[in-house]
């Protein structure tokens, strides 16, 4: 694991309770979680949201360049983790059945799904980086555990 990537989740984490404490407007959280994300974290170099409307998944808001407007559930790593429930981390995107290549610069990924207080899915959240095993399961268990926090 990089040194000091726990130090910086933590010190993320701290400025997302602040910024979403009181908030219940969704948008306005997952902006901010991408603000903070992505500016506080080495190596992130897209950091979003692919939103649940109407069945499908719908890009933002997000952080970075720009990516494919809407995923259909069970395309890509965003689709899969929207279609299973459950945190995708892809170490090496190029290895990735069907992945999206929104940005060729990307080589690796974490998809984490978002539920709301009942329970359902509304969003997953999407980080790229364009270093090869960027991701792993300290990254899978801070953000799950930040998302629960923010969203549920
Ligand atoms: N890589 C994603 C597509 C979205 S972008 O990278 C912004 C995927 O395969 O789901």
């Amino acid at each position: 694991m990089r040194e000091g990537k726990l130090e910086d989740y933590r010190d993320c984490g701290v400025k997302i309770r602040a910024l979403c404490e009181g908030e219940s407007d969704v948008i306005a959280k997952m902006a901010s979680v991408a603000g903070v994300l992505h500016n506080g974290m080495v190596d992130f170099f897209w950091t979003g949201f692919y939103r649940v409307v109407d069945g499908r998944l719908v890009i933002g808001p997000y952080q970075g360049t720009v990516g494919c407007l809407r995923i259909e559930f069970g395309r890509g790593v965003c689709g899969t983790a929207a279609s299973k429930g459950e945190t995708q981390v892809v170490p090496d995107v190029h290895e990735f059945p069907g992945h999206i290549a929104c940005d060729p610069n990307s080589q690796s990924e974490i998809v984490v799904p978002i539920r709301d207080g009942e329970g359902e899915l509304i969003a997953v959240l999407d980080i790229d980086s364009k270093r090869r095993g960027c991701f792993d399961a300290v990254d899978r268990e801070q953000l799950e555990a930040m998302m629960a926090q923010v969203f549920s």
